[in-house]
Parts: structure tokens; sequence; C-alpha cells
């Protein structure tokens, strides 16, 4: 039978917000439910130190706080089909990650825009920076089913950002089964209907260091505070002084959440009309997606409760032991081919 397997993962860089659930973890949660493929979700623990280099000490806290959200979301890894690893754990990912990089070529890998911009931007850039697109393929390949089979399936789903790097991970792919025989399954990606969620500033995206998220850890107070304090208008184009002003809909962050967030469409129809004709207040609106929001969180909360006494280093040594197990059988064999061996 053919091998379906989906690898996709997050740099761990701290608690995780709604941005992430709408763009990540909702999709992850889906895919695991329809138990049609064998899931590895990666802590890229590694792969955060291109950015949080300074704070080492942050670190495990972070890989802490990412296993805490996925699971208060509902991935599960007591699911045979669901796994939770943690990159820096994964056996021979580094070997393979170098030797990869004996395939990949240098002009190829500068045409990632991301690294582009990036390394015309920063004087003190990394040279593990610079190779981060390689050694994300490594992730990848290290849980390519070996030896491949016809029909077998590696799919990466992400965000739409990630397609450079995986249009270079095929062509990597690509180039070792050229040079040196079959080894790797060309990965698929999975881009999927992903969501994007504004910030709470109406700045196109939700990111810690734009200070505008809600976390999925949020309480209701700090839900309560971060909506109080939302822009209807981040544009400016359009202020609103009283309530009896008619108001703006469209690109109003408070409305693109109720859309996201409010499960009462009704209520949802009825405030954008009011709103429209200058017949509801912000702070109603306001009130009443805090109550939304609140709702959205408290399963996740009541599920993050139940964790409390979780052993999270043994959940995440069970998963990661089922990749490194399989990245052993992939280095095995691409030492094999690339003739890296005692001389007889
Ligand atoms: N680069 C990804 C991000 O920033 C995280 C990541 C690391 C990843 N390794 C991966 C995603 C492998 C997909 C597959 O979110």
């Amino acid at each position: 039978m053919a091998t379906r397997r989906v690898l996709t993962g997050m740099r761990t860089t701290g608690a995780l917000h709604l941005g992430h659930y709408v763009g990540a973890l909702k999709n992850w949660k889906e895919m695991q439910d329809r138990g049609e493929h064998e899931c590895f979700f990666l802590l890229a623990d590694v792969q955060a130190l291109t950015t949080h280099a300074e704070k080492p000490q942050v670190l495990v806290q972070s890989v802490q706080e990412v296993v805490m959200d996925w699971l208060s979301v509902g991935l599960d890894p007591s699911l045979p089909n669901v796994h939770f690893v943690l990159q820096s754990q994964i056996a021979h990912r580094s070997e393979l990650s170098i030797l990869l990089c004996m395939v990949t070529p240098h002009a190829l890998l500068m045409r990632n825009p991301t690294l582009k911009t990036e390394l015309d931007s920063q004087s003190d850039a990394t040279v593990g920076f610079m190779m981060y697109p390689v050694d994300q393929a490594a992730d990848i390949y290290c849980v390519s089913p070996t030896p491949p089979e016809d029909g077998d399936e590696l799919l990466v789903p992400t965000g739409d950002d990630q397609s450079p790097i995986l249009e270079l991970t095929r062509e990597i792919g690509r180039r070792f089964n050229k040079a040196y025989g079959r080894v790797f399954v060309p990965c698929g990606s999975l881009f999927g209907d992903v969501g994007r969620l504004v910030g709470t500033d109406g700045q196109a995206k939700m990111s810690k260091s734009l200070g505008n998220t809600i976390n999925l850890s949020d309480d209701v107070a700090a839900v309560a505070e971060a909506v109080r304090r939302m822009k209807t208008d981040p544009t400016g184009l359009n202020p609103r002084l009283r309530a009896t002003d008619p108001g703006v809909v469209e690109g109003n962050p408070i409305f693109l959440y109720h859309d996201t967030f409010n499960s009462d469409l009704e209520e949802v129809d009825d405030l954008k009309e009011r709103y429209l004709a200058g017949r509801v207040s912000d702070q109603e609106v306001k009130a009443r997606l805090v109550v939304a929001i609140n709702d959205f969180l408290d399963p996740i909360r009541d599920r993050r409760a139940q964790f409390a006494d979780a052993d999270l280093r043994e959940i995440v040594a069970a998963g990661t032991e089922v990749a490194s197990k399989n990245s052993t059988i992939v280095i095995e064999r691409v030492r094999e081919l690339m003739h890296l061996q005692y001389p007889r």
C-alpha cells in the first residue's frame, strides 16, 4: 500500500496566536481528523535560531508553549497517525542537511526572495539563515518514504509564503535522485484555502513583533483589552465620531474578526447592517466580538487545562522517535548512494 505522509511545521518562537490558528492549525487539525495521511508536525527549534539566537533560554520554554498550543487546539499525538517532532532531536537530520547542500546550486538558493531581502538588509545575517531553505528540505526528506514506491506521497501544507522553499525542496530532490539514484519522493505542496488574519491594529499580518496579537492562551480579560484597543478605521480615511455616523464594514478589522470567529451569522449580519446605517456603537460591536472570541477560545482553554499535567517530553519524544527511525533509513541509503563509506 502506498505511504501517504504530511510534514509541516512552525518555528518555536513563543506562544501562538489567532493568526496561527486561521493560517495553519485549523487546516492541520482537519487533515489529522480526515486520517488519510500520517501527519508529522515539526517543532522547528533549530530554525528558530535563525532569528532568536540571542535568547537561547527562551527556546525551551517556547517549545513547551507551542506544544501546549497545539494540544489545546485539538492536535492529538495519541492518534496513531499524528506525531509531534522536535527538529533538533531527529537523528541524522543535520547530516542530511549538509549532504543536500552538495546538490543545491548556490545560485538557485540565492533566488529565494525572502533570503535576498534579508541578506541585503541585515549586515549580520548568518550562514545558518542563508541555508535554512536547504535545512528545511532536510526536515521534509527525513520522513520521505524509503525505499520509495509508486503512489507514495509526501505533502507539505503551508502558507504560500513558503512556496519558494518547497520549489527548492522539489528541485533538490530531483537533482539528488538524478545524480545518485531515486531516494526522495517529490514533495507536493498543499496551500489549500489557508486563511489570513489581519492584526488587531489592521496591519496585514498578526505577529508578535508587531504587538498586534491575540494569543490562543489569552484569558478573558486579555481578549477584552485587545479588542477594546482595536482600530475600526486603520487607514484613518473613514473616521466615525459618533454611533450615529454611518460606518464602514469592508476592511474593518472588527468585522473581519466577526466574520472569522462569530458563529452567530445572523448577529453578524444585523451588526453590519446597523453599523452601515449608523445605528450601533463601536462599543457594542466590540463587546459582541469579545463574546465571540471568548466562545471560540473556551474549548481551547478547556483542552489546555486538561493537559496541564501532561508529560510534554514524553509526547514529543514519541513522535520524534518515529521521524528519527525514518531518517536513519533515509541517511543510510543516501550515504550508500553517495559512497560515503569506509574503504574496503
Ligand atoms: N519555515 C517554516 C515557518 O517559518 C517552519 C518550518 C520548518 C517548516 N521546517 C519546515 C514548514 C518544514 C514546513 C516544512 O513557519
